[in-house]
């Protein structure tokens, strides 16, 4: 009998690649969409073709009844709950359907594992976040954030996750559930969405190389983030259920960076070189060899607190789950940078 996996934001960017890695691993997959269109509509059909043998079942973390009928049908043996709005800028925007979805949506998950009868024999991953450490524990950066760093988020999302957090560890300890959270650092890749920093880059990069785009709008140039490969990070997600007993981990590369330095790679990537000039919201990314402005700063982009700095110290999740990232941060922006000329190129979106 093979096992039962049930994932919510299975159209998310996480979704697709743990949807992936459980098929081949010979899970029968189920996803969770929300939405009024029924399984079956065109809008899914995108993850039904890149991902055929995902099965596909509809409701909503915010409706309670939902994902008890969702979860007493299905009866997996493992829930992986990666749904949330997981976009830092916007949760300022809308902080109280942030808190909804991102932090309520987890109460609701568990209580709804409990109310179909499987608290005792699924086992729970919550996509718990490194936004929750928020960087203001100043005696970390250096050595970077482990499960036992102080948190203190900076953005509504933040906060959210951080009840999820708890929450998740509270029923843990209050229930005996198998429930696990995972504290990831940013992974990128090219599935990631394009209001992410990154795929913005990487998206930018080819277009303004195929003469589609001739400036990239950005805010922060100066935050660093700890970047890797979303492909890695669901293989620890899966580690972590595989575990006799339920934890914490920590996953991450080591490394940090600038978003300027991601911008310079990624620019290289397609044949240009990046001169910085000016200083603060004046300053410019100037293309060397024609001397273009091809990134300036937008003052719309920043946010009303930032996140200055996250570094990962994942050594629990390799010591006691055997997991290490694959890819490096060089990789991480070729792979992203190839695969968004490819999609310009062809013309269409990807
Ligand atoms: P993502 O691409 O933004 O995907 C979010 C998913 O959540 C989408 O499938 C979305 O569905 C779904 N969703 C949103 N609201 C929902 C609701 N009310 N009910 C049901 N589904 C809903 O996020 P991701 O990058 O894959 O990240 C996966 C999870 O890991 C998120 O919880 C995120 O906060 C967390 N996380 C991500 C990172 C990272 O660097 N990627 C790091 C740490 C933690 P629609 O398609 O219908 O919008
Ligand atoms: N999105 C975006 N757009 N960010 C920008 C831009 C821009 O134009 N310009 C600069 N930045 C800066 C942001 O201010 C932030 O410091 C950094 O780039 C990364 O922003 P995002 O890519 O939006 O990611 P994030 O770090 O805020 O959040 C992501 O990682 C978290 C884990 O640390 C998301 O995936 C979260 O869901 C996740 O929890």
């Amino acid at each position: 009998m093979s096992k039962v996996a049930f994932i919510t934001g299975v159209t998310g960017q996480d979704g697709g690649h743990l949807a992936g890695l459980l098929l081949g691993k010979g899970y029968r997959v189920v996803g969770m969409v929300r939405g009024q269109m029924e399984p079956s509509h065109p809008r899914y059909r995108q993850i039904q073709e890149d991902l055929p043998g995902v099965e596909l079942v509809l409701a909503d973390l915010l409706d309670p009844a939902a994902l008890v009928r969702a979860l007493s049908t299905v009866r997996p043996d493992e829930v992986y709950n990666l749904a949330a709005i997981s976009h830092v800028g916007y949760s300022f925007h809308n902080p109280v359907l942030t808190h909804q979805v991102t932090g309520g949506g987890v109460l609701n998950m568990l209580e709804a594992i409990r109310a179909a009868g499987l608290a005792d024999t699924a086992r729970f991953y919550q996509a718990s976040t490194s936004e929750m450490f928020g960087g203001l524990d100043y005696n970390r950066p250096s050595q970077g954030y482990d499960e036992t760093a102080l948190f203190h988020p900076r953005s509504p999302y933040g906060v959210a996750k951080l009840y999820g957090h708890w929450i998740t560890c509270n029923y843990r300890e209050s229930y005996g559930m198998h429930a696990s959270s995972g504290i990831l650092f940013n992974h990128e890749g090219e599935r990631r969405g394009p209001e992410f920093v990154t795929r913005k880059i990487s998206q930018a990069a080819a277009r303004i190389s195929l003469g589609k785009q001739h400036v990239l709008e950005l805010g922060n140039l100066s935050a660093k983030r700890d970047w890797g490969y979303a492909g890695d990070y669901v293989e620890g997600m899966w580690l972590m259920l595989q575990q006799d007993e339920p934890g914490d981990y920590v996953l991450g590369t080591g490394e940090a960076h600038t978003i300027r330095e991601f911008c310079g790679l990624a620019f290289a990537e397609v044949g240009i070189e990046l001169e910085w000039r000016g200083e603060g919201p004046d300053e410019t990314g100037v293309n060397r060899a024609s001397g273009t402005t091809v990134i300036r700063v937008n003052p719309a982009f920043f946010r009303p607190a930032e996140v200055d700095i996250l570094l990962a110290d994942p050594s629990k999740a390799e010591r006691v789950l055997g997991w290490k990232r694959r890819v490096d941060f060089s990789g991480l922006v070729k792979l992203m940078v190839a695969h968004d000329l490819e999609v310009e190129r062809a013309g269409v979106r990807g």
